[in-house]
């Protein structure tokens, strides 16, 4: 769950002799340079960054289907530049000029000063990239009527591992009626203006764009310098392997295995692999709650408890919004809404403390009014306390919904049409048994919805990943599940790296999350690992 673990993966210098046809980013565009100016003030409002466009091909194989225009933020250089750093905050579908606006001294630092850092709202993303945020609804009451009463707003019922066999039948019950819903929303959404887009979304040709900003930026044939976390990670592991003649400095963080996404089944990676830690973290929750006690973790009711009683606690919560749900869809918070929250706490601890004082109050005024307003209210307050959670922006709260990174993640998954809905759900009571009974019902995680996705990219990258580098790049990863936390060890790792090139000496260190940094009140990550593997959980 904690600790960060960086090693650097194995490269030679200069071995690259021929390029390959995958090798140049095609028909780059490299016809204007690019032109610094002010910013559009309703996106960015740091006034160290400058902006600009960039346009590119929509297909870099196709060069008759048009252009798209990359809206691009930069932070200059302090010191002696050496090149540009670009930057991608993963999602898919993420706001990379958000990050940017936020975290520009961060970059900075990590970065010494010596690069200007550039981000750009990729393509399908945003409203000042064209093709940019995709819809398929007009409106969020046109989107709530689509799927009024059904589990893409509700979640999925069940408590323990689907130990009800009513749960079972319930859900499968469920899976003529989402079939219909999946298949009409396809039509919907290849129906949108911005459906002609969705094969020019992909990874691939983000990597292609990047290698082009760089050709713009640094000149022809400049290493290409990034930062990619997260799903930044997938793109960075497409980049450096369509592109590896071309690798200069770059760092990968929070790393999804590149080779389940390019090969596997969607649904099973989330299911089986994803989620695979997430209930161990859940205990890690659990056990700082019970350390903090009633005073700095409220879902403790009395000193002394035990990370047993917190979870009888949570458990408790959820049967009853579970059997408030199953007399009527229409209540203010379903146990999927619950379980939500929680995940959005595991993947962000630093969201630990707001969530039990401020969310978990909510939640549980919300199950014993039972009635009133529908779900949708809670749901959405706890989708944009996610969207915050992840850093990712703006509060979407009124806002008609994205579907940016499904056109994306989707987009590059490997092509499941025909898979029924039935399928995916018996993926799921086999997680809830095998992987994690807490979080494997989660719907509709995006993983689960991509086999009924309409469209693939029109170039997916499927590997190989182990190609040899022009440089090394270094790799960061945590021992468990997905945790932002701050580590100062960390950013020095990375700024020598970016500032003399260089790399742990053994080719892996092992960073410690800040002994400072608190999850809950006076209980750090450190007394968290420390009770757990006292209690003899394998941590
Ligand atoms: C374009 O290419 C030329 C040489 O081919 C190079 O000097 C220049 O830096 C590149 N970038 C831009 C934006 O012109
Ligand atoms: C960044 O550098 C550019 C020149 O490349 C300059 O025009 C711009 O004013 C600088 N931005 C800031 C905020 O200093
Ligand atoms: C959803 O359906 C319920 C019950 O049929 C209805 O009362 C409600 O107005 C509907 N909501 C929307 C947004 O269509
Ligand atoms: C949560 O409440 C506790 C106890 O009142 C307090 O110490 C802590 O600062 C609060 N945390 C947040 C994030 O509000
Ligand atoms: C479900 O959980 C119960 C209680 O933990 C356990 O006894 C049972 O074996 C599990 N069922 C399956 C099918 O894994
Ligand atoms: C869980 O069950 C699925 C489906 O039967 C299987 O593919 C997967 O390997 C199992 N995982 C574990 C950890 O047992
Ligand atoms: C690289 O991966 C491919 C399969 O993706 C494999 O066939 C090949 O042997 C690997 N090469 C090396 C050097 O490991
Ligand atoms: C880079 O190397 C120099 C010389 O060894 C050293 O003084 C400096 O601290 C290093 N910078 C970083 C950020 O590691
Ligand atoms: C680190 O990796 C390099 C190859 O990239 C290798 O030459 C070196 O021996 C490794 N060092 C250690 C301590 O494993």
């Amino acid at each position: 769950m904690v600790s960060l673990l960086i090693f650097s993966l194995l490269a030679t210098p200069h071995i690259i002799g021929s390029v390959l046809a995958s090798d140049s980013p095609l028909n780059a565009a490299n016809s204007s340079s690019i032109e610094w100016g002010p910013c559009d003030p309703s996106v960015i409002t740091n006034p160290t960054l400058t902006c600009s466009f960039f346009q590119i091909p929509l297909d870099y194989h196709d060069s008759s289907v048009g252009h798209a225009r990359l809206a691009l933020a930069k932070v200059n250089a302090t010191g002696d530049r050496l090149g540009t750093v670009f930057f991608n905050p993963g999602g898919p579908g993420v706001s990379g000029l958000d990050f940017l606006n936020t975290l520009s001294e961060f970059f900075t630092s990590v970065t010494g000063g010596l690069y200007d850092v550039v981000s750009w709202d990729p393509r399908g993303v945003g409203s000042l990239t064209t093709p940019g945020e995709i819809f398929c609804f007009d409106s969020p009451d046109e989107y709530n009527t689509f799927w009024n009463g059904t589990i893409e707003l509700t979640g999925i019922e069940m408590t323990g591992n689907f130990s009800d066999p009513d749960d079972v039948q319930a859900l499968l019950a469920q899976a003529p009626i989402m079939q219909e819903k999946y298949d009409e929303l396809a039509r919907r959404c290849l129906r949108h203006p911005s459906g002609k887009f969705f094969r020019y979304l992909g990874t691939a040709a983000t990597a292609r764009d990047i290698v082009a900003l760089a050709d713009a930026l640094d000149g022809p044939g400049s290493p290409v310098n990034f930062i990619g976390a997260s799903y930044g990670s997938v793109l960075g592991m497409w980049l450096i392997n369509m592109f590896p003649e071309r690798v200069g400095r770059v760092i990968i963080d929070g790393i999804i295995d590149p080779t389940l996404l390019a090969t596997g089944e969607t649904p099973a990676i989330w299911a089986f692999h994803e989620l695979a830690d997430a209930d161990k973290a859940y205990e890690g929750f659990l056990t700082g709650c019970a350390l903090a006690g009633p005073q700095g973790c409220p879902i403790a009711s009395a000193e002394g408890q035990t990370a047993a009683d917190i979870d009888a606690t949570i458990q408790a919560l959820l049967k009853q919004a579970h059997d408030a749900a199953r007399r009527s869809v229409f209540v203010p918070v379903t146990s999927e809404i619950i379980r939500e929250g929680l995940l959005s706490v595991l993947e962000s601890p630093t969201q630990a403390a707001d969530f039990v004082n401020m969310t978990w109050p909510m939640l549980v005024a919300g199950v014993q009014a039972e009635s009133g307003s529908d779900s949708l209210t809670a749901r959405r307050e706890m989708r944009s306390a996610r969207r915050r959670a992840r850093r990712d922006g703006i509060n979407q709260q009124n806002q008609t919904p994205s579907y940016s990174a499904q056109v994306m993640l989707c987009g590059d998954s490997v092509d499941l049409r025909g898979t029924r809905v039935s399928e995916v759900f018996e993926i799921i009571i086999a997680a809830s048994r095998n992987t994690s009974e807490m979080f494997s019902v989660a719907w509709p995680a995006q993983f689960y919805t991509c086999p009924f996705w309409p469209v693939r990219a029109v170039e997916r990258y499927q590997g190989p990943f182990n190609k040899t580098l022009a440089n090394k790049v270094m790799v960061i990863s945590n021992t468990h599940t997905s945790v932002s936390e701050p580590s100062q060890c960390l950013n020095e790792v990375m700024r020598a790296y970016f500032v003399n090139g260089t790399l742990p000496e053994d080719n892996r260190t092992l960073c410690e999350v800040d002994t400072d940094f608190d999850i809950f009140p006076g209980v750090n990550t450190e007394a968290i690992l420390t009770a757990m593997s006292a209690s003899g959980d394998d941590v």
